[in-house]
């Protein structure tokens, strides 16, 4: 018997005997490693490892990868998201071996090649928003609008009035991480309540504006897929006061070759290239949320700055910058994917990726618009927001729609958010899907809300009954997360 469980059949009771010529030491020196091993500690029992066969670990992590539900299933409708597909020409270019494989501190001379993709990103970044440069070091969008907001606090500081400048306006409408972001970066948050429909109007602000105000943060468009038209009368405002206009441009989606940010007065800008240009979510990151910045806050973004410098290129750190945000230069593999996206597409596929998106979304809204609620009928740009008021009446909400749509086959939208709209569903398409896969969607909500309206709520309270999992305490989930695999007998 072998000395080592698990192993029983691989260790030979006694050893073959090779009748061949050869070196037993292989052109090494002798072996002195003592052979006695008693003073050594070694463990005395058995690890307790799992003694598992090849092809159940295989099949194990199969499963486990088919229980989850990705873009690559399906649809992905969640709002405020932008799950759109990967291309994996992408991801082959990102793994090239001068990109994946280069050193942080390789010497300039060395990362011409990077440099250049950094650069021409920046470069498309401002082309496509009207933006006088950016930073691309944030890891994520909130990441992006803490960067942004330190840029302004830099600003004041500089000109010695950091200590008047504490408000930040924020619209309730804007994404959650805004205010969120506003507070981490030291500044006071004032919310600014929905008065006369899904848009800010210049007039609403007025009443909130003095010289304490630092900047506004508007989402553009905003978490209803709503375009705030009025946004360039507010910048105006807002520069009346030498106060900062910022844009949350995490939903650019809906707007590429279409409308700039740039030239509608907006100072600061985070993109969120996760979503708009198609590079992985993969949790929370690590992603990439580059900041733009009008002409005044240009010298206080944090280097190290991918510039041209004469044929070449090189990283640069403005004389004013902030403090880095991000190790080495941001998460490099995130620019090489977008910069595939960009190029790949190029300034009219952009266009009509977002014609594709707004379209999308617009024909979601016509086909479902009988059936469940629209809160506010501005036109909707790439997502559509609908509430569960009408189901509610049967005993169905939001939740109940979301889980019943699992049984359906289809992730969920976002539920419950915005704030703004009780019982929320935020639809978002993108453009990767076709028409047959957004009327299947389509069939899977109304048999959801003909359900509700048929007596079938409390089926509906059950489900999903069809996935792996039922239905989770979700705060415990959240809260408690089992993170760990123990052995059934610890
Ligand atoms: C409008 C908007 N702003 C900000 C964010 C935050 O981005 P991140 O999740 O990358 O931090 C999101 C996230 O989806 C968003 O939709």
């Amino acid at each position: 018997m072998s000395d080592f469980p698990g192993t029983t059949g691989l260790i030979l009771e006694e050893p073959i005997l090779f009748d061949l010529p050869g070196d037993p030491d292989a052109g090494l020196d002798p072996a002195d490693v003592p052979e006695d091993l008693a003073e050594v500690p070694l463990r005395q029992a058995p690890l307790g490892l799992p003694n598992v066969a090849e092809y159940r670990v295989v099949r194990h992590y199969t499963r486990i990868s088919q229980y989850n539900y990705g873009i690559e299933s399906g649809l992905f409708p969640l709002g405020s998201c932008t799950m759109k597909h990967n291309p994996r020409v992408n991801e082959l270019l990102a793994a090239l071996d001068g990109f994946a494989w280069l050193h942080p501190e390789a010497p300039e001379q060395w990362s011409q090649g990077a440099l250049q993709v950094a650069v021409e990103l920046n470069e498309a970044l401002q082309a496509i928003t009207g933006m006088q440069d950016f930073t691309l070091l944030p890891a994520a969008g909130a990441h992006g609008e803490f960067t942004g907001l330190c840029l302004i606090s830099a600003y004041y500081e500089a000109r010695g009035e950091l200590d008047r400048r504490r408000k930040i306006l924020i619209p309730e409408t804007a994404h959650g991480t805004n205010p969120a972001s506003a507070a981490l970066a030291g500044f006071e948050v004032v919310n600014l309540p929905p008065q006369r429909g899904a848009v800010l109007q210049p007039d609403e602000i007025l009443p909130y504006l003095d010289d304490s105000v630092a900047c506004l943060m508007l989402t553009n468009p905003n978490t209803l897929g709503v375009f705030e038209s009025h946004i360039e009368a507010i910048a105006e405002r807002l520069h009346e006061l030498d106060a900062f206009l910022y844009c949350d441009g995490a939903n650019l989606n809906a707007i590429m070759g279409k409308a700039r940010p740039g030239d509608f007065g907006v100072d600061v800008i985070h993109l969120n290239l996760h979503k708009t240009m198609s590079t992985p979510h993969g949790g929370g990151g690590p992603g990439c949320g580059p900041v733009g910045v009008s002409e005044r806050l240009v010298d206080f973004l944090p280097g190290p700055r991918p510039v041209r410098q004469g044929d070449g290129f090189s990283w640069a750190t403005p004389a004013q910058a902030i403090e880095p945000v991000k190790q080495f230069y941001g998460h490099f593999g995130m620019f090489v994917r977008a910069l595939a996206y960009i190029r790949r597409l190029g300034g009219e596929g952009l266009r009509r990726a977002s014609e594709r998106a707004v379209l999308n979304a617009n024909y979601l809204r016509a086909r479902l618009a009988d059936t469940f609620e629209l809160p506010f009928d501005d036109p909707s740009l790439h997502e559509v927001v609908f509430s569960d008021k009408r189901q509610k009446m049967h005993g169905v909400s939001a939740l109940d729609i979301a889980k019943g749509l699992i049984d359906r086959g289809f992730h969920p939208p976002t539920i419950y958010f915005p704030l703004v709209v009780s019982g929320a569903l935020m639809i978002e398409p993108t453009e990767s899907e076709d028409q047959a896969t957004l009327d299947q969607f389509v069939a899977a909500m109304i048999d959801i809300a003909e359900q509700a309206a048929s007596g079938g709520a409390d089926a509906l309270h059950d489900a999903p009954t069809r996935s792996f999992r039922g239905r989770l305490d979700e705060a415990t989930a959240a809260r408690k997360p089992i993170l760990r695999w123990t052995p059934a007998d610890e």
